[in-house]
């Protein structure tokens, strides 16, 4: 049961005191539609237990939404359940609101009441709109450091934040200035206790109470380099399916998706589209749930003949077709894909010898292949490929071929660097500038913690690189690092400043 209705829910015991504040892992909203958004929150009262320490049964919450951040003029409200079943989670979705507006929330359950959140609606399909700005983040690792990128987003004029998965991670790491509750993740519980230590992270809560958010998980939401019903390990997919269904459920538990995500045994749906006016469509893919495995034994390798497979897949058949209809249809100037791992070719040299990511999109150049030439033929409008994972920036052009210098700039990739993995970074490493060098479609490279500011309008997409000089301390600051601009119907992107 997804959500009792207002008069079931009604029926269910109100608890009049949790005995404890159940709203210890904040509120969020996300995937806005011009009328509505998803409002969640999960009633925690022990955040440190898997069951956050609740009932056995269902808990009476009762939502509202207003126009003002004090909650005075109440516009809609209602009931719902937060039940075992679901994490004692909340998924609220509202229709009928006006569109490209600001609103306010909050949730009461018991005699306590949760802190309020801000959200607003996307833009109705015909609008023509002067400008959108978004932020994208990827790659959170708790134990690598302090949430000093999610607070400067919190603080950030933002329309949407969208996170590109690496949202939580399965493992515990040696000598970090934070230590995850649990050394690994494989239980339903075990992903459940691992979300409420992340969302009771004071700087997470702001940046989700104060944008709606847009996610979509990759690797680490279920484990390192999963690839279709294929583990890290290469176990057999009866041995890992079920690990892939708990670390699902527990994903939807803990994200303000919509019910056409909630999932079924080891499935999710996670690709979707969202359409802000005229201006710009977010379409988010999913590049491991249909993936082919990793060629050449994963990770950095040379190449072998298993990497040159015309089998080789990200998206999967369907999706694949999918995405190629989505963007050759969009309606919108601007085309954002919020993407997981980097598209872009990166030749890195290891030992001598010529490496690969095999778990990037360079593990799979026959799809990759296909991507591009589905781009240079049919030429979407203004695509921008935004992308995590690497845990490093890399901005730069995809081309229709890599290794042909005067081969078309088919489209735009921001690879954002990561919230905290892999801990205080550097401007520069001391591999930038061999790796530029051997990759001229990359203009830039960044090895510091943070995340991409970007505002499209009518001409142009600037973004706006923030990165932190430290996150292994809580006194962290931000600031500008260099910015970047994407000029509407000429792909490819310059470095600003
Ligand atoms: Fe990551």
């Amino acid at each position: 049961m997804l959500q009792a209705s207002r008069s079931l829910a009604l029926q269910l015991p109100s608890l009049r005191s949790l005995g404890a504040d159940p709203f210890t892992l904040g509120v969020a909203s996300g995937d806005p539609s011009p009328d509505g958004f998803v409002l969640w929150t999960r009633l925690a009262v022990d955040p440190t237990r898997g069951d956050g320490g609740m009932p056995t049964t269902p808990v009476a919450v009762r939502w509202e939404i207003a126009s003002d951040p004090m909650m005075k003029t109440v516009l809609k409200h209602g009931t719902t359940a937060a039940t075992p079943e679901l994490g004692h989670s909340v998924h609220v979705e509202t229709v009928g609101l006006p569109s490209n507006r600001e609103f306010f929330y909050r949730f009461h359950a018991g005699d306590a009441t949760s802190p309020v959140g801000r959200t607003r609606t996307a833009p109705a399909p015909h609008t023509k709109l002067d400008r959108l700005r978004f932020a994208f983040a990827s790659c959170q690792n708790f134990e690598h450091g302090y949430y000093i990128a999610n607070r400067d987003i919190a603080n950030a004029d933002v329309d949407a934040v969208v996170f590109l998965g690496d949202y939580i991670y399965e493992y515990r790491s040696k000598d970090r200035p934070r230590v995850h509750a649990l050394p690994a993740l494989k239980t339903l519980d075990d992903y459940r206790t691992c979300y409420a230590q992340y969302h009771a992270d004071l700087d997470l809560q702001a940046a989700h109470a104060a944008h709606p958010w847009i996610v979509t998980f990759d690797d680490h939401e279920v484990e390192n380099n999963w690839a279709g019903d294929i583990d890290q390990e290469n176990d057999s997919p009866a041995s890992f399916l079920p690990r892939r269904a708990a670390a699902f459920k527990a994903y939807y538990e803990n994200m303000p998706l919509r019910r056409t995500s909630v999932p079924t045994g080891p499935e999710m749906q996670i690709y979707r589209k969202l359409q802000y006016g005229q201006l710009a469509q977010f379409t988010v893919v999913d590049t491991r749930q249909f993936r082919t495995d990793q060629p050449c034994d994963d990770n950095f390798k040379p190449t072998c003949d298993a990497r040159q497979s015309p089998a080789a897949t990200m998206m999967g058949a369907k999706q694949e077709a999918w995405f190629a209809d989505t963007l050759a249809t969009s309606p919108t100037q601007w085309n954002i894909i919020a993407n997981q791992v980097m598209i872009q070719q990166l030749r890195e040299t290891m030992h001598g010898q010529t490496v690969y990511n095999m778990d990037q999109w360079d593990g799979y150049p026959a799809a990759r292949k296909r991507l591009t030439d589905f781009l240079a033929a049919r030429r979407p409008s203004n695509p921008v490929f935004v992308t995590g994972d690497t845990h490093q920036t890399w901005v730069g052009n995809l081309k229709a071929d890599f290794d042909d210098p005067h081969s078309a700039v088919v489209a735009t990739e921001l690879v954002g660097t990561s919230i905290t993995s892999g801990g205080d970074g550097t401007a520069k490493t001391k591999y930038s500038d061999e790796n530029l060098a051997a990759n001229p479609h990359i203009v830039y490279n960044n090895d510091q913690r943070g995340y991409f500011l970007c505002e499209i309008s009518e001409k142009q997409m600037i973004s706006q690189l923030r990165v932190a000089d430290k996150v292994t301390s809580r006194d962290g600051k931000m600031s500008t690092a260099s910015r970047f601009v994407t000029e509407s119907g000429r792909p490819g992107v310059q470095v600003l400043s």
